[in-house]
């Protein structure tokens, strides 16, 4: 009974908290930079990330802290190219990735993303790395395919400009490219992974609704919740999927289902086809949940990547970079020279995917046992931490001069506006983190790059493009989701104006 008295317990609670006060105080954490409370809690971190903010939270303590910030308790942010170098690459894919990634698992299954740890992830690379390679990319079929959609984005907009025009209303020539752009990597991913069982959603409107059940997934605050209060999670999850639903994706699931049954058809240079292997043992589950994954991570982030880009492409400040695209895109056309030699077009994606990395966040990694010595700090084994995109390409603004302006001509050879190297050409691509870096850095790069330079060819060798009627920047600010960065507003209407040559 004596255990029961409110009086033990109290007394049993504030030792503890006692306890963990002293410990927290003497944590080597303690003297880190950083804001105070974060010696004690996390509880404003994750605030920040309820409210789909976490990204601009870390940049803000980064600009106000510096290079190296305690974020929590047991969790640090670094923004060098020597932290990312230790984190991301020691050892070749760097330190283990933390129990946030199970929130990634596919069908009860880990794949090559969620797997936290070296031996399991460096097998399933092995099995499906070499279809993602430069030269798979960029082979025949493979390429022909997204030459192909990047012609059926262009006939979209086309066909969806005139519609407006016919009705003559205000917003005439206006195309929602958000929702293109998303069709667009659909159809471009799982080409890549399915081909013939790939989708036609910019075509067809019942493969569109399964894109936008992808994209549309608004699932993040019930996701924080299992991630951490899984007890609570359990007990009041059918509560909480009315207020903040879960994550349910039944159309995709059953898309890829549907293709991995057929995998007998896929194109040697896909995916399904290299997984659907014997040499691998892979069950079929895991082969859907590997392609699943890989469909999904191809539709957002090459979607958003496009979207922020083509947006900021169309305000009047950067209008002069269209102008200057345009004369490159059609002096090669002229010369017949091919979109993956072309500098400034390559200047423009990059410049993009510094601004408006698609997964700006914190990818969080823990500490190997014995622990670590980080941009001189020591860090005790287990502690988390991380590198950001979105700070890690602005924070050092001896690299990168007026950070928060897009400006492309800083990725050309000559960036110093004299016509001469200004000697940091070198840290300026180190420090560019957009895929992240190392053994676990993204496998779909060459693709993603691919389809975003084919489709901005085909673009803008054709078209100038306008902010449309009704759009606002707060529109266009940045909603994150659980990895991943969308515009808040899920719509971006542009202008298309036909530029005569
Ligand atoms: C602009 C487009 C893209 C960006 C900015 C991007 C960025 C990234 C980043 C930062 C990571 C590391 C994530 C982490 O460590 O948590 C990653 C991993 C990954 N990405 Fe991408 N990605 C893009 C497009 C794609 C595409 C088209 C695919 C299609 C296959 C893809 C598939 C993957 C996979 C499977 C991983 C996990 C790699 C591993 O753990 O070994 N990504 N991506």
């Amino acid at each position: 009974m004596l255990f029961f008295s409110p009086l033990v317990l109290v007394s049993s609670l504030a030792l503890l908290m006692i306890v963990t006060l002293v410990r927290r105080l003497r944590s080597p954490l303690s003297s880190l930079p950083g804001p105070r409370y974060s010696v004690f809690t996390s509880l404003p971190l994750k605030w920040a990330e309820f409210n789909a903010d976490r990204t601009l939270f870390v940049h803000q303590l980064h600009q106000q802290y510096g290079p190296v910030v305690r974020l929590a308790p047991n969790e640090v942010s670094f923004t060098s190219a020597a932290a990312v170098k230790e984190i991301y690459c020691s050892g070749g894919s760097g330190y283990d990735k933390t129990e946030f990634y199970n929130l990634f698992t596919v069908y009860g299954r880990r794949t090559m993303f969620s797997t936290l740890n070296k031996e399991p992830h460096g097998r399933r690379k092995r099995a499906l790395a070499d279809r993602y390679a430069n030269s798979n990319v960029m082979r025949g079929e493979s390429i022909a395919g997204i030459e192909e959609r990047g012609q059926r984005f262009v006939e979209r907009v086309q066909q969806r400009a005139s519609l407006f025009n016919n009705t003559g209303d205000e917003g005439a020539g206006q195309v929602d490219i958000y929702t293109a752009l998303h069709a667009y990597a659909f159809d471009c991913i799982s080409h890549h992974i399915f081909h013939p069982l790939g989708s036609d959603s910019l075509r067809k409107a019942s493969d569109e609704t399964i894109m936008l059940e992808v994209t549309g997934d608004s699932s993040l605050q019930n996701r924080l919740v299992s991630y951490y209060l899984p007890t609570l999670h359990a007990m009041v999850g059918r509560v909480l999927d009315v207020v903040a639903p879960p994550r349910e994706t039944p159309l995709a699931d059953d898309f890829v289902i549907e293709a991995t049954d057929k995998r007998a058809q896929a194109r040697p240079f896909t995916l399904l086809s290299r997984l659907g292997d014997k040499v691998w043992g892979l069950d079929e589950t895991t082969v859907a949940a590997e392609c699943l994954d890989h469909m999904v991570a191809g539709i957002d982030t090459t979607g958003d990547a496009l979207c922020f880009l083509m947006w900021e492409l169309s305000q009047p400040r950067s209008l002069w970079v269209q102008d200057t695209l345009r004369m490159e895109l059609r002096e090669a056309e002229k010369k017949g020279e091919q979109w993956d030699r072309l500098a400034y077009l390559d200047a423009v994606v990059m410049e993009g995917l510094r601004c408006f990395p698609a997964i700006p966040m914190s990818l969080p990694r823990y500490v190997p046992a014995g622990g670590r010595t980080i941009d001189g700090y020591s860090m005790p084994g287990h502690t988390i931490v991380s590198c950001q995109a979105y700070s890690v390409q602005r924070i050092d603004e001896s690299l990168f001069p007026e950070p928060d302006r897009f400006n492309p001509e800083r990725w050309l050879a000559m960036a110093d506006n004299d016509g001469g190297d200004d000697g940091k050409e070198a840290a300026r691509k180190r420090a560019f983190f957009a895929f992240s870096n190392g053994g676990r850095g993204c496998v779909g790069k060459h693709l993603a790059l691919a389809e975003m330079k084919i489709l901005l060819r085909d673009v803008y060798a054709r078209y100038r493009t306008l902010p449309g009627q009704g759009m606002t920047d707060d529109m266009m600010e940045m909603e994150d989701q659980l990895i991943s960065a969308r515009p808040k507003g899920q719509k971006c209407l542009l202008q298309f104006v036909a530029d005569e040559v």
